[in-house]
């Protein structure tokens, strides 16, 4: 017997200025600001149903039920949700992606960010930095794609209490700057290190992260400042400096994304610039390569990209929306 369904769509983000580390204590909140685009054209589709004659919650991801700790973090967050309402029934989870799964495409920003949304039974009302809140427990980057446009998240408290609040919030609407992400992807394969793990890794042993600590939340300030500003070149000269700043501390740990695709990428990118053409890169925790240009430049360096060696297929996105419950018929 089902006690009540939903069905969320999210998008995944790509972050501008980087988020890569974690306070101490628990609770997943970020040690320093980040700066995403949720992105239209990517999609992520889950269902909730909770239903009192399940023995015990079950998620299933493109078709495949998860186990063990594949399933923790999500079980994790249905369970803070049906402990915090007073739930007495199990989660049938049931998630959609139409793009490759954990493969550092932002799958579970996408994939939480639906969850935490459709998870709360709409009659709850939970505003949307509640749901952001709960989706940034399970993965961090997934507060940001609550919110359409460009989002920010920032740091967590310094010493941060598993209970402390923190969503992300819109900066501004997905029209404030016209700009195109070509997403170069690299491997279809999963990536090797999830974020977590790469992230810890990096704060434990790369000799410079606390430089990092230090440098990023300055990044971002003048990042958001360019945004605001809608200074195209200056946000995407930014977005690159981040993430460069971002992979050298992880190289430093032994903490490697890249493949001989991403370099290539990377040189195209700068190949364009030198061409005339303002196109920046960005590279999270996988070996895509995803490109910031103008709207009138998406064409020409499409073509330049989908021509690299070592690049698979070029995805086209824009700024899009954030999560939203679905209407009949979209589930997944
Ligand atoms: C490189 O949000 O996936 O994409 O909070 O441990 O789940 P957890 O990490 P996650 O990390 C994202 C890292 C990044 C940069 C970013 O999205 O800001």
């Amino acid at each position: 017997m089902s006690t009540g369904e939903a069905v969320a769509i999210a998008h995944p983000n790509v972050a501008l200025s980087k988020y890569w580390g974690k306070r101490d204590g628990g609770g997943n909140f970020p040690a320093v600001p980040s700066l995403s685009i949720t992105l239209a054209g990517l999609t992520t589709r889950t269902r909730v149903r909770w239903r009192s004659d399940l023995p015990n919650d079950r998620v299933v991801l493109d078709g495949r039920e998860l186990r063990g700790p594949e399933a923790a973090r999500a079980l994790a967050l249905v369970g803070r949700v049906r402990s915090e309402l007073g739930l007495g029934a199990s989660a049938d989870v049931e998630s959609l992606n139409d793009f490759p799964t954990a493969s550092g495409l932002a799958s579970s920003a996408s994939g939480f960010a639906a969850l935490a949304l459709a998870a709360v039974p709409s009659g709850c009302d939970w505003e949307a930095a509640r749901i952001s809140d709960l989706a940034r427990r399970a993965s961090a980057s997934a507060a940001r794609s609550v919110f359409g446009g460009f989002v920010e998240l920032e740091a967590g408290p310094r010493v941060a209490r598993e209970d402390d609040f923190l969503a992300a919030s819109q900066v501004a609407p997905p029209a404030h700057m016209p700009l195109v992400v070509l997403v170069c992807v690299t491997t279809e394969g999963p990536k090797a290190v999830s974020s977590t793990d790469g992230m810890r890794r990096t704060m434990a042993n790369s000799p410079y992260a606390a430089a990092w600590v230090d440098h990023a939340p300055r990044l971002h300030r003048h990042l958001r400042d360019a945004l605001l500003a809608r200074d195209f070149e200056r946000v995407g000269e930014l977005a690159e400096a981040s993430a460069l700043a971002m992979h050298a501390c992880a190289f430093a740990a032994g903490v490697t994304y890249w493949n001989a695709g991403t370099l290539e990428a990377l040189a195209a990118v700068g190949a364009l610039r030198a061409d005339g053409t303002p196109a920046f890169a960005t590279i999270d925790a996988g070996p895509h390569v995803k490109v910031l240009v103008r709207p009138e430049d998406a064409a020409r360096a499409r073509e330049v990209l989908g021509a690299t060696p070592g690049v698979q297929r070029v995805i086209e996105a824009t700024a899009g929306e954030g999560a939203r419950l679905a209407s009949a018929g979209e589930g997944p």
